[in-house]
């Protein structure tokens, strides 16, 4: 199927679900539309190959990051503990024609972060439970190459539940990390390189 029109498709789902389910196990909870091209942007900039996404929901944004690694021969891995979410992601990656571009894992991040090696990924980005990401800083620290970058979702959507980390990384002197106004908010940390 043509990804366009996928991802327009997911956009009005995700919408439409979301205003009719109250409950976050129910909902998408999607990125916007110009964070994934910021995303893509990144991807391509990073010539990024090895990416993890931690918070696959239906893979809204897993698209927008295997469509720009794709053609680098790169490989999205995508993590989601949601049985629901991730049989809808599974679907909607067969039908973008990506499956190949991307390794969905039905499983807890932490587990997954625990058991990557070191330096395993060029990107990661981080979209998920936020009472976790202090507690889950050293891993995805340790899994970032040198010259990694991490995006994380929701910076200015929900700056408070965000400050534990935002003040992590930027008390880090192996990152340089900056808030971009795009969407909900991105929170953009370099490694250094080695
Ligand atoms: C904001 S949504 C992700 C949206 C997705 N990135 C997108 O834009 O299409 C967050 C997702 O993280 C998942 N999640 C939360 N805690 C998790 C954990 N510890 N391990 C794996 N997935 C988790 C939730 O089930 C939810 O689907």
């Amino acid at each position: 199927m043509d990804l366009h029109a996928l991802l327009c498709e997911l956009e009005d789902f995700g919408i439409a679900n979301d205003d009719a389910h109250a409950e976050r196990e129910r909902r998408m909870l999607n990125i916007t539309r110009d964070t994934g091209e910021l995303l893509a942007v990144m991807v391509k900039a990073r010539a990024a190959r090895h990416i993890l996404e931690i918070g696959t929901s239906n893979g809204y944004s897993t698209l927008w990051l295997a469509s720009a690694a794709a053609p680098l021969g790169g490989v999205v891995t995508t993590v989601e503990w949601s049985e629901m979410k991730y049989d809808l992601a599974r679907a909607n990656f067969a039908r973008a024609g990506l499956g190949g571009a991307i390794r969905a894992l039905h499983a807890d991040a932490g587990q997954v972060l625990a058991h990557a090696a070191d330096g395993a990924y060029e990107m990661v980005f981080l979209d998920s439970d936020r009472s976790a990401y202090v507690a889950w800083w050293p891993q995805i620290r340790r899994v970032l190459a040198a010259g990694g970058v991490l995006v994380v979702d929701n910076a200015i959507s929900h700056r408070e539940e965000m400050a534990g980390l935002t003040a992590a990384i930027a008390a880090d002197a192996g990152f340089t990390s900056c808030l971009v106004p795009v969407g909900k908010g991105e929170l953009m940390a370099v490694k250094h390189p080695a």
